[in-house]
């Protein structure tokens, strides 16, 4: 879960409504990221709120839960790319299959609301037969949400995403896929595929997608698609995006190209800098003036199904206290759970409340979130690098700033008002 998105108006300037960034535009979740977390409570909003600040008993459950699929048979990512949030985050780690199932099992007997596959470093697609599983095992629960790059998506897997979604709950499932560029020397550059030439992952991709467009619009679009291009001085030029909407041109018109301006700082940010930020971000104005320079070259017209994400640089959340572990839950691809996405990876191990293989997540539950909470350190205390991703910052920063209204409101007009 990421930060807002606005719609791309002709002149790629003129911003139109704001989404959550990882829903597809326009359907998932019009609010914004706290509007996800209401529709998600059974509580309401303030009660969220005060649960997360300690002031009312932990949520029976989480909110939402990110899986980071990982296997033995098939883990991490087949591409490295250069801009890759998670790129210092990578190592190897691996979860028995069954602990994805018995996982999914008591996610579902908790009546947790949203599970996705995502990663902040690896891609969920590698395992073929375990993400097919997985999808059956939940479908009719969660649907279909998912992030993922585009050339592990066969056959049988296109088909277990759209069944998935035909299954599951009306207007919720989404899959955003991550593509840079149609031209192969660009794609060499930024997302460096490890096992084969860029020329054939590329073809791959672009093939795997095509298929998976035709097979949702052939079912009515069951879930929303969104095509994700992460614009960076590599793939920026408006000559490399008019290629872009060329080809997208060509894809179903239930499809949607999200181009994300924004970056999240990877967990090592004075790596990054010192090795990438200088030759890879685009100022946000740049950007916006080489996507309308590529839309007049490409004459693409469909701006309805263009959108920007793009906001302002901000600093990371540096309060005393981390709130998403009452509300959120992220597993790493070693099995461990985490509070958020940003540090659900084997580089973070030492900061996760409890292992999958050993332990049923129920129990981890109640550990890190509800009666044995304060026995607990925070995460901050334990280490966390604070939150980079403006979501987690927003959840962290909101929570603070209710729970101070909320204790000062109790100091005034007693406790027996506020539960
Ligand atoms: C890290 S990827 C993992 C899933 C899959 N491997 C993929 O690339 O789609 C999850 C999402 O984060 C986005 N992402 C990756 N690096 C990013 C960065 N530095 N800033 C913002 N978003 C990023 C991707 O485009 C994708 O939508
Ligand atoms: S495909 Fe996704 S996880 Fe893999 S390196 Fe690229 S952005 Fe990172
Ligand atoms: S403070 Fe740390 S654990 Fe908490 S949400 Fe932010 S990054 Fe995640």
């Amino acid at each position: 879960m990421l930060p807002q998105s606005t719609a791309v108006a002709p002149d790629a300037s003129r911003a139109t409504g704001g989404q959550e960034a990882d829903a597809p535009p326009g359907q998932h979740d019009p609010g914004g990221y706290a509007a996800e977390i209401r529709e998600c409570a059974p509580e309401s909003w303030a009660n969220t709120v005060r649960c997360a600040a300690g002031l009312a008993p932990g949520p029976s459950r989480p909110y939402q839960v990110e899986i980071h699929l990982a296997s033995e048979k098939a883990h991490g990512c087949p591409q490295n790319c250069i801009d890759c949030v998670g790129q210092f985050l990578r190592g190897p780690g691996a979860t028995p299959p069954q602990t994805y199932h018995r996982l999914l099992d008591d996610l579902a007997a908790m009546g947790v609301p949203s599970v996705n596959y995502s990663g902040i470093y690896t891609d969920p697609l590698q395992d073929e037969k375990l993400a097919i599983a997985l999808l059956k095992r939940g479908s009719r629960r969660w649907g279909v949400r998912l992030h993922t790059l585009g050339w592990g998506l066969t056959n049988p897997l296109r088909d277990a995403i759209i069944e998935a979604a035909l299954a599951g709950p009306d207007d919720y499932s989404y899959v955003t896929f991550s593509k840079a560029t149609t031209d192969p020397r660009t794609y060499a550059r930024m997302c460096r595929p490890r096992f084969v030439s860029s020329e054939g992952a590329l073809r791959q991709e672009e093939a795997n997608l095509l298929a998976f467009f035709r097979l949702a619009a052939a079912n009515g679009f069951p879930l929303g698609v969104t095509v994700n291009c992460r614009i960076t001085q590599i793939n920026g030029s408006p000559q490399l995006i008019a290629e872009l909407l060329r080809w997208f041109n060509d894809t179903p018109s239930g499809v949607r190209l999200r181009f994300t301006i924004d970056y999240l700082p990877t967990r090592s940010p004075a790596e990054y800098v010192r090795q990438f930020q200088d030759r890879l971000y685009v100022d946000s104005t740049q950007a916006r003036r080489a996507i309308a320079e590529a839309i007049e070259l490409s004459g693409f017209s469909a701006l309805e199904r263009i959108a920007l994400r793009s906001v302002e640089p901000d600093s990371r959340y540096d309060g005393p206290t981390c709130h998403n572990r009452r509300l959120f839950a992220a597993i790493s691809a070693s099995g461990k759970v985490h509070p958020c996405q940003g540090i659900a990876s084997p580089a973070f191990d030492a900061l996760a409340y409890g292992d999958l293989r050993h332990e049923r997540f129920p129990v981890i539950w109640e550990r890190m979130s509800g009666v044995n909470y304060w026995q607990q350190p925070d995460p901050i205390d334990m280490g966390c690098p604070h939150c980079a991703a403006a979501c987690e910052k927003h959840i962290n920063t909101t929570i603070a700033i209710e729970a101070a209204k909320l204790a000062q409101s109790l100091a005034t007009r007693g406790a027996g008002t506020l539960v």
